[in-house]
């Protein structure tokens, strides 16, 4: 095995100051980073298998149907940073395909990032694996062990949708910066689409992603010891069609008072605490957004559906 593991995992005053000012605000938010606990890691891989929630598995037939062309702009001997990689499955595809010189997946949840990471260095002995456990929305460094140049960012799922638009730039140029001039960006991009279809995936009707939502008041609840009561939430997701996103809520069912840490925060009946936004994009529109950030378009592939795009893009 091959694995390092380089460990800036955040403190829990971060969620702690993270979810009081997320609930003084009107109307209140919380981030969606907090999902992505141990327990809410794992809901998101149900998440994944549902029927309603379309973007795995579009992109999965996207990356098999043109599989040669996208290995031909990696290039072999790259070095392959992933942002927010979960468990890592995505990448599987590629490694089984090209052989890098390095894979260095990232995320927040240091449990899921290790076990996933193991996996992954039994299945790959001789690929050296840097395990980065990190909170890549705020500013970070990579470790001085990832070299400088053929680096090749890998953002599958259309992560980038829960950023805002501006935040979406300054992480695309953040990463701009860290690939340098010869470097590549990999990225998955969920498309417009009748509301119907966006509604329908992000409410399915085994419950999963209202699992996932509500999993973040059971998290405020354990880690905080916060005063809430799960259950007289409920989650609701809906397309905001101006806006051009999913948002996905957690309504109270009744008048009544969230307390954390001596503060305490009212929330009406009906009220909603907003706790995602999931950015749709038309490839001109992510292009553009690309662009400003410093990003130039190599390549662009669709399903016959354009349901899902994938992009590659170069440094310019
Ligand atoms: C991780 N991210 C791309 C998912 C999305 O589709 O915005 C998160 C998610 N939230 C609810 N379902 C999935």
């Amino acid at each position: 095995m091959n694995l390092h593991f380089h460990n800036f995992q955040p403190e829990s005053e971060d969620l702690h100051a993270s979810v009081v000012q997320g609930l003084m605000r009107t109307p209140k938010q919380l981030h969606p980073k907090l999902f992505y606990d141990e327990i809410g890691s794992q809901i998101f891989e149900r998440i994944c298998e549902q029927p309603e929630y379309y973007l795995p598995e579009v992109e999965r037939g996207i990356f098999e149907t043109h599989a040669r062309e996208m290995i031909a702009c990696l290039g072999e001997n790259c070095h392959i940073i992933e942002p927010g990689a979960g468990s890592s499955k995505k990448i599987r595809f590629l490694l089984d395909r090209i052989r890098p010189s390095l894979y260095a997946p990232m995320d927040i949840s240091a449990e899921h990032l290790l076990t996933s990471a193991q996996k992954l260095a039994r299945d790959y002995p001789v690929l050296p694996i840097h395990a980065i456990c990190v909170d890549h929305t705020k500013p970070y460094r990579l470790p001085a062990e990832i070299p400088g140049h053929n680096r090749v960012f890998f953002y599958p799922g259309s992560s980038l949708g829960n950023f805002d638009p501006v935040d979406a730039i300054h992480f695309l140029r953040d990463i701009r910066g860290k690939a340098g001039e010869d470097g590549g960006l990999m990225i998955g991009i969920d498309t417009k689409k009748p509301p119907e279809i966006l509604n329908r995936a992000y409410n399915d009707a085994a419950g999963a992603t209202a699992a996932f939502n509500l999993n973040l008041l059971q998290r405020i609840k354990s880690e905080l010891d916060a005063d809430v009561d799960v259950e007289s939430f409920y989650h609701h997701a809906f397309y905001n069609e101006r806006l051009g996103r999913i948002e996905m809520h957690l309504y109270s069912r009744c008048k009544q008072k969230i307390r954390v840490n001596g503060s305490a925060f009212q929330i009406e009946a009906g009220e909603s605490i907003h706790t995602e936004n999931s950015y749709k994009y038309t490839v001109e529109e992510f292009q553009a957004l690309a662009r400003e950030a410093g990003w130039k378009s190599d390549r662009v592939w669709l399903d016959d559906k354009q349901y899902f795009s994938v992009h590659f893009l170069r440094s310019c």
